[in-house]
């Protein structure tokens, strides 16, 4: 797939995301799903934005013992949704039975990307709480290699970490990457942040964009300026 604009639905409810995708006249974009859309509305949601023609990725972070990922798998994998995603932490007997699960009797499947070390995890938090005691950039980038061994597609990461990501797993290993705010915007709780064009220096191949879009004045005009700034 070419590297896209994906825009985070974080939104509570049918009602609203749909007033939201509602205001795209021309155009149809990358939507993510998140937990709370999803539990709050079940699988019909993504099957009515799929239906309304938007590719999808649903980011419910999957981790649990292979055979129930597995079996979760295969049914996100009806919902024709086009990406999906895990924890690396689960392992590579896991992330290797997500895959399993996925791919449909023709061997079709939704691309499959891992979440490394979430972005909400500090080195100290780490150490104490997962003790774990590798520099957190080298978990980062041991999970990344791991979940390519297992045949994934991709991680989420910061575009900062994107390059070292390709070289290390390869340049068709997808980043997908959080952390995106436009130069004049407010960063919110995003700490690392790189802008659009930044974004596509380093190396990404999808941005997530949430609130500068979603919580622009005009959405449609904050979307357009994102795809501008990244696509080139
Ligand atoms: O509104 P904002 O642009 O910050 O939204 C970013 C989206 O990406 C949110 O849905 C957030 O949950 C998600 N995300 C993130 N950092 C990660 C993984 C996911 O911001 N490491």
């Amino acid at each position: 797939m070419a590297k896209d604009v994906i825009v985070a639905c974080d939104f509570a409810g049918a009602e609203q995301t749909f007033a939201f995708l509602d205001s795209f006249t021309e155009e149809k974009p990358f939507v993510k799903i998140g937990m709370e859309l999803f539990y709050a509305e079940g699988p019909g949601i993504v099957r009515e934005i799929k239906a309304r023609g938007h590719r999808i990725f649903l980011d419910l972070k999957l981790h649990d013992i292979p055979n129930t990922v597995k079996k979760a798998m295969s049914v996100l994998s009806a919902l024709d949704v086009d990406i999906c995603n895990l924890h690396a932490a689960g392992t590579k007997a896991m992330m290797q039975a997500a895959l399993e699960g996925l791919t449909r009797p023709d061997g079709s499947r939704p691309l499959l990307i891992a979440v490394t070390q979430l972005t909400s995890t500090d080195q100290e938090s780490m150490e104490n709480d997962l003790l774990i005691h590798a520099p957190i950039d080298e978990v980062v980038m041991h999970y990344a290699k791991t979940a390519r061994e297992a045949g994934l597609d991709g991680v989420v990461c910061s575009p900062l970490e994107a390059g070292k990501v390709h070289e290390a797993c390869g340049g068709g290993f997808l980043t997908v990457t959080p952390g995106v705010r436009f130069a004049d915007g407010d960063k919110g709780d995003q700490k690392r942040v790189t802008t659009p064009g930044e974004a596509r220096l380093l190396g990404s191949d999808y941005i997530v964009v949430g609130r500068p879009i979603t919580a622009a004045a005009d959405p449609v005009a904050a979307y357009r300026r994102c795809v501008k700034e990244f696509l080139g």
